[in-house]
Protein backbone atom coordinates (compact mmCIF):
# COMPACT_ATOMS: atom_id res chain seq x y z
CA UNK A 1 0.00 0.00 0.00
CA UNK A 2 1.38 3.33 -1.25
CA UNK A 3 0.68 6.71 0.42
CA UNK A 4 2.26 9.97 -0.91
CA UNK A 5 1.69 13.90 0.58
CA UNK A 6 2.47 16.64 -1.76
CA UNK A 7 3.68 19.68 0.14
CA UNK A 8 1.82 22.84 -1.49
CA UNK A 9 3.92 25.36 0.89
CA UNK A 10 7.46 26.40 -0.23
CA UNK A 11 7.88 26.56 3.55
CA UNK A 12 9.47 23.47 4.24
CA UNK A 13 8.92 22.05 7.60
CA UNK A 14 5.65 24.71 8.46
CA UNK A 15 2.56 24.13 9.09
CA UNK A 16 1.46 22.51 5.91
CA UNK A 17 4.11 20.12 5.59
CA UNK A 18 3.90 19.18 9.90
CA UNK A 19 0.17 18.46 8.69
CA UNK A 20 1.00 16.46 5.90
CA UNK A 21 3.65 14.79 7.77
CA UNK A 22 1.44 13.49 10.50
CA UNK A 23 -1.24 12.42 7.95
CA UNK A 24 1.55 10.47 6.88
CA UNK A 25 2.30 9.14 10.46
CA UNK A 26 -0.83 7.71 10.31
CA UNK A 27 -0.69 5.89 7.38
CA UNK A 28 2.52 4.05 8.67
CA UNK A 29 0.61 3.02 11.68
CA UNK A 30 -1.84 1.52 8.97
CA UNK A 31 0.48 -0.34 6.81
CA UNK A 32 1.78 1.96 4.40
CA UNK A 33 4.90 2.79 2.61
CA UNK A 34 5.49 6.61 2.36
CA UNK A 35 6.67 9.35 0.45
CA UNK A 36 6.84 12.99 0.85
CA UNK A 37 6.72 15.19 -2.22
CA UNK A 38 8.15 19.30 -1.65
CA UNK A 39 6.46 20.65 -4.89
CA UNK A 40 8.10 23.92 -4.86
CA UNK A 41 11.42 21.73 -5.48
CA UNK A 42 9.72 20.35 -8.93
CA UNK A 43 9.98 22.14 -12.04
CA UNK A 44 6.79 22.49 -13.69
CA UNK A 45 4.17 24.72 -15.08
CA UNK A 46 0.28 24.61 -15.45
CA UNK A 47 -0.59 22.72 -18.63
CA UNK A 48 0.71 23.71 -21.76
CA UNK A 49 -1.65 22.83 -24.26
CA UNK A 50 0.69 20.43 -26.52
CA UNK A 51 -3.07 17.77 -26.32
CA UNK A 52 -0.36 14.94 -26.76
CA UNK A 53 -3.11 13.50 -24.43
CA UNK A 54 -5.72 14.46 -26.52
CA UNK A 55 -4.85 12.40 -29.38
CA UNK A 56 -6.66 9.30 -31.32
CA UNK A 57 -4.59 6.00 -29.21
CA UNK A 58 -3.12 8.57 -26.52
CA UNK A 59 -2.17 6.48 -23.20
CA UNK A 60 -5.42 7.07 -21.02
CA UNK A 61 -4.66 9.62 -18.37
CA UNK A 62 -1.03 10.39 -18.81
CA UNK A 63 0.71 13.84 -19.47
CA UNK A 64 3.46 13.68 -22.12
CA UNK A 65 5.24 16.60 -21.21
CA UNK A 66 8.47 16.44 -20.17
CA UNK A 67 9.14 17.79 -17.00
CA UNK A 68 8.77 16.57 -12.96
CA UNK A 69 5.15 17.00 -13.01
CA UNK A 70 4.04 14.11 -15.35
CA UNK A 71 6.24 11.66 -13.05
CA UNK A 72 4.64 12.90 -10.19
CA UNK A 73 0.81 12.57 -11.88
CA UNK A 74 1.75 8.64 -12.67
CA UNK A 75 2.84 8.91 -8.94
CA UNK A 76 -0.82 9.74 -7.47
CA UNK A 77 -2.74 7.64 -10.20
CA UNK A 78 -0.85 4.92 -9.42
CA UNK A 79 -1.04 5.33 -5.19
CA UNK A 80 -3.35 3.95 -3.01
CA UNK A 81 -3.80 7.19 -1.01
CA UNK A 82 -2.98 10.94 -1.40
CA UNK A 83 -2.51 13.82 0.83
CA UNK A 84 -2.69 17.65 -0.90
CA UNK A 85 -1.57 20.27 1.75
CA UNK A 86 -1.70 23.71 0.26
CA UNK A 87 -1.78 26.86 2.97
CA UNK A 88 -3.79 29.49 1.56
CA UNK A 89 -2.36 32.48 -0.43
CA UNK A 90 -4.88 35.61 -0.76
CA UNK A 91 -8.24 33.17 -0.47
CA UNK A 92 -6.37 30.76 -2.65
CA UNK A 93 -4.57 27.56 -2.82
CA UNK A 94 -0.69 28.49 -4.12
CA UNK A 95 0.02 28.79 -7.55
CA UNK A 96 1.86 25.76 -7.22
CA UNK A 97 -0.71 23.51 -6.23
CA UNK A 98 -3.36 25.10 -8.86
CA UNK A 99 -0.81 24.47 -11.40
CA UNK A 100 -0.36 20.35 -10.48
CA UNK A 101 -4.26 20.49 -10.23
CA UNK A 102 -4.58 21.80 -13.53
CA UNK A 103 -2.31 19.16 -15.23
CA UNK A 104 -4.26 16.52 -13.24
CA UNK A 105 -7.79 17.66 -14.41
CA UNK A 106 -6.72 18.00 -18.45
CA UNK A 107 -5.65 14.27 -18.06
CA UNK A 108 -8.29 12.91 -16.68
CA UNK A 109 -10.81 14.44 -19.16
CA UNK A 110 -11.90 13.47 -22.68
CA UNK A 111 -13.61 15.91 -25.15
CA UNK A 112 -15.41 13.02 -26.98
CA UNK A 113 -17.35 12.86 -23.95
CA UNK A 114 -17.08 15.24 -20.62
CA UNK A 115 -19.08 12.87 -18.49
CA UNK A 116 -16.73 9.93 -19.09
CA UNK A 117 -14.56 8.90 -16.37
CA UNK A 118 -11.02 8.26 -17.65
CA UNK A 119 -9.59 6.91 -14.73
CA UNK A 120 -10.35 3.11 -13.61
CA UNK A 121 -8.67 2.86 -10.32
CA UNK A 122 -9.17 4.32 -7.15
CA UNK A 123 -6.96 6.58 -5.23
CA UNK A 124 -8.69 7.88 -1.20
CA UNK A 125 -7.14 11.55 -0.69
CA UNK A 126 -7.18 13.65 2.03
CA UNK A 127 -6.66 18.02 1.34
CA UNK A 128 -5.10 19.83 3.95
CA UNK A 129 -5.56 23.61 4.28
CA UNK A 130 -3.50 25.71 6.47
CA UNK A 131 -4.10 29.45 7.07
CA UNK A 132 -4.39 32.74 9.42
CA UNK A 133 -7.99 33.08 8.88
CA UNK A 134 -10.13 31.97 12.27
CA UNK A 135 -12.10 28.57 11.65
CA UNK A 136 -15.83 30.89 11.05
CA UNK A 137 -13.73 32.76 8.57
CA UNK A 138 -12.69 29.84 6.64
CA UNK A 139 -16.67 28.31 6.33
CA UNK A 140 -17.73 31.41 5.47
CA UNK A 141 -14.86 32.63 2.74
CA UNK A 142 -12.72 29.70 1.92
CA UNK A 143 -14.88 26.36 2.41
CA UNK A 144 -16.97 25.63 -0.76
CA UNK A 145 -13.82 27.51 -2.70
CA UNK A 146 -11.30 24.90 -1.45
CA UNK A 147 -13.46 22.07 -2.54
CA UNK A 148 -14.00 23.57 -5.78
CA UNK A 149 -9.65 23.55 -6.18
CA UNK A 150 -9.82 20.34 -5.18
CA UNK A 151 -12.77 18.90 -7.09
CA UNK A 152 -10.70 17.20 -9.74
CA UNK A 153 -10.25 14.46 -6.78
CA UNK A 154 -13.62 13.46 -7.46
CA UNK A 155 -12.72 11.55 -10.86
CA UNK A 156 -10.22 9.41 -8.70
CA UNK A 157 -13.20 6.90 -7.51
CA UNK A 158 -12.13 7.21 -4.16
CA UNK A 159 -12.69 8.78 -0.59
CA UNK A 160 -12.01 12.74 -0.69
CA UNK A 161 -11.36 13.97 3.04
CA UNK A 162 -10.15 17.43 4.14
CA UNK A 163 -9.71 19.32 7.14
CA UNK A 164 -9.18 23.27 8.35
CA UNK A 165 -6.18 24.03 10.23
CA UNK A 166 -6.72 27.50 10.79
CA UNK A 167 -5.17 30.71 12.45
CA UNK A 168 -1.62 29.33 12.13
CA UNK A 169 1.76 30.54 13.46
CA UNK A 170 3.21 32.36 10.64
CA UNK A 171 6.62 33.24 12.07
CA UNK A 172 8.54 31.57 15.19
CA UNK A 173 9.28 35.14 16.75
CA UNK A 174 6.51 38.05 15.96
CA UNK A 175 9.09 40.62 17.39
CA UNK A 176 11.14 40.79 14.51
CA UNK A 177 8.28 41.43 11.78
CA UNK A 178 5.51 44.03 11.00
CA UNK A 179 2.42 42.45 12.18
CA UNK A 180 0.64 44.71 14.12
CA UNK A 181 -2.80 43.41 13.09
CA UNK A 182 -2.04 39.99 14.85
CA UNK A 183 -2.88 39.54 18.50
CA UNK A 184 0.22 37.98 18.90
CA UNK A 185 -0.45 36.58 22.18
CA UNK A 186 -3.36 34.69 20.70
CA UNK A 187 -1.23 33.52 18.23
CA UNK A 188 1.06 31.50 20.75
CA UNK A 189 -1.62 30.20 22.44
CA UNK A 190 -3.47 28.76 19.53
CA UNK A 191 0.17 27.27 18.89
CA UNK A 192 0.34 25.45 21.96
CA UNK A 193 -3.58 24.20 22.55
CA UNK A 194 -5.39 24.14 19.23
CA UNK A 195 -2.21 23.30 16.69
CA UNK A 196 -1.57 20.00 18.47
CA UNK A 197 -5.12 19.11 17.84
CA UNK A 198 -5.12 19.44 14.23
CA UNK A 199 -1.96 17.58 14.05
CA UNK A 200 -4.18 14.64 15.65
CA UNK A 201 -6.67 14.91 13.27
CA UNK A 202 -4.10 14.76 10.27
CA UNK A 203 -2.85 11.54 11.59
CA UNK A 204 -6.68 10.20 12.40
CA UNK A 205 -7.08 10.69 8.68
CA UNK A 206 -4.02 9.90 7.59
CA UNK A 207 -4.31 6.35 9.38
CA UNK A 208 -8.64 5.82 8.43
CA UNK A 209 -7.75 6.46 5.15
CA UNK A 210 -5.25 3.84 4.27
CA UNK A 211 -6.55 1.45 6.55
CA UNK A 212 -9.82 1.58 4.07
CA UNK A 213 -7.20 1.39 1.02
C1 LIG B 1 1.57 35.27 0.04
C2 LIG B 1 0.72 34.86 1.20
C3 LIG B 1 -0.66 35.04 1.14
C4 LIG B 1 -1.48 34.63 2.20
N1 LIG B 1 -2.83 34.79 2.09
C5 LIG B 1 -3.63 34.34 3.09
C6 LIG B 1 -5.05 34.45 2.98
O1 LIG B 1 -5.60 34.94 2.00
N2 LIG B 1 -5.79 33.99 4.01
C7 LIG B 1 -5.24 33.42 5.13
O2 LIG B 1 -5.99 33.00 5.99
N3 LIG B 1 -3.91 33.28 5.24
C8 LIG B 1 -3.09 33.72 4.27
N4 LIG B 1 -1.73 33.58 4.36
C9 LIG B 1 -1.17 32.89 5.55
C10 LIG B 1 -0.83 31.43 5.27
O3 LIG B 1 -1.89 30.77 4.58
C11 LIG B 1 -0.59 30.65 6.57
O4 LIG B 1 0.38 31.29 7.34
C12 LIG B 1 -0.22 29.21 6.28
O5 LIG B 1 -0.40 28.42 7.43
C13 LIG B 1 1.22 29.08 5.80
O6 LIG B 1 1.56 27.75 5.60
P1 LIG B 1 3.05 27.25 5.82
O7 LIG B 1 3.42 27.57 7.25
O8 LIG B 1 3.05 25.80 5.55
O9 LIG B 1 3.89 27.98 4.84
C14 LIG B 1 -0.89 34.03 3.36
C15 LIG B 1 0.51 33.87 3.40
C16 LIG B 1 1.31 34.29 2.36
C17 LIG B 1 2.81 34.10 2.44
Amino acid sequence: MKAIAINGSPRKGWNTEMMLESALKGAVDAGAEVEMVQLYDLQFTGCKSCFACKRKGAEPCKCFLKDDASPLLDKILTANTVFFGTPIYFGEITSQMHALLERLSFILMTYDDYSRKLFQGKVDCGCFYTMNMLHEGYETMYATRMKESFKVLQKLNGTVMDYACCDTLQFNDYSKYQTASFDIKHKYQVRAEQFPKDIEAAYQIGRNLCKKA
